[in-house]
């Protein structure tokens, strides 16, 4: 048994793996530990305290895989609602669908009876707001924030250009060696209302296939969109690569692309062994624990060129 996540997970992890241990399925823990990195208000990339987009509404994308038979499930642009994970699990087990956005998953939510819940945090307000005031600052006309005269433009030209995409990614092995991937966030920081990332797109920033190993992207989701980057390193261990060298691989693809604001890019992956990795194009860390262990070890991610 076994789970690896990205280094903002060392707050759900424990759970995660307790889960495992407990007999629960990889879908049952990678569930449990993405739920407690969304609770986490110190996390502003995922979840309750995530930073918002440019009006200040909090937006969150998130999806899960059952690599033993490809079911997954995503939600996109969901407001209020602490837990999207849940959500997108309860997509994938109680409709024929497989990604719901916007006001039809707030619906699902409200349906199913789960919590309504403020998710802008008072520190995540003032991150917001004081960007906001530097893009007035940038305006000449004192009578319009900036900010409100054309969203796109600030898309382009605002602070939130160079932000990064934060986001938390969970895969586990269970004792049947199911294997399972979560991956939740709050997208790239002051974003396009309704811009919808790579985190809850099954392929681009999130793929498990119990047959072959799994793959969940941290980093610019338009990237990942574009290369569909978790399906391609699973693919490439279908193929017979080692797990890192699949994401050594899917990282020529990211690289080929013209992004002007391509910035730090990470994936954890696993293979149906076991053989996990780490990657990021900049000192970064992630998170594993297996059963053998009575804490998770935090190691350093393979440089790769991206
Ligand atoms: N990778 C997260 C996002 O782009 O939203």
């Amino acid at each position: 048994m076994l789970v690896i996540a990205s280094a903002n997970g060392r707050v759900g992890i424990g759970a995660a793996m307790d889960m495992l241990c407990g007999g629960g399925s990889a879908l049952d823990a990678v569930e449990a530990g993405t739920r407690l990195v969304e609770s986490n208000p110190d996390d502003h990339t995922v979840g309750f305290g995530g930073l918002p987009n440019l009006l200040g509404e909090v937006e969150l994308d998130a999806s899960i895989m059952d690599g033993s038979t490809l079911a997954a499930g995503a939600v996109a642009a969901l407001k209020g609602f602490e837990h999207p994970v849940s959500l997108a699990r309860r997509v994938m087990t109680e409709l024929p669908h497989v990604l719901l956005a916007a006001e039809g998953a707030a619906r699902f939510a409200d349906e199913l009876g789960f919590q309504r819940k403020e998710l802008l945090t008072d520190e995540a307000r003032e991150i917001w707001q004081a960007r906001m005031r530097e893009l007035d600052d940038k305006n000449q006309n004192p009578d319009t924030p900036a900010y409100l005269q054309t969203l796109a433009r600030w898309v382009h030209e605002g602070p939130e250009a160079k932000a990064q995409a934060g986001t938390v990614d969970f895969i586990a092995i269970d004792g049947q060696n199911n294997i399972a991937s979560a991956v939740s966030t709050s997208g790239i920081a002051l974003h396009y209302p309704g811009r919808v990332g790579d985190s809850p797109i099954i392929g681009a920033g999130n793929y498990a296939d119990t047959r072959h190993g799994a793959c969940a992207f941290t980093g610019r989701g338009e990237m990942s969109i574009r290369t569909a980057t978790a399906h391609t390193v699973v693919t490439h261990m279908r193929a017979g690569m080692s797990s890192l060298e699949a994401c050594h691989e899917a990282a020529k693809d990211l690289k080929n692309l013209d992004d002007a604001y391509r910035g730090a890019t990470s994936f954890i992956a696993v293979d149906r062994h076991g053989n996990h990795c780490g990657v990021s194009n900049r000192d970064a860390t992630y998170v594993y624990q297996d059963e053998s262990m009575a804490v998770f070890a935090e190691v350093e991610r393979t440089r790769i060129d991206a």
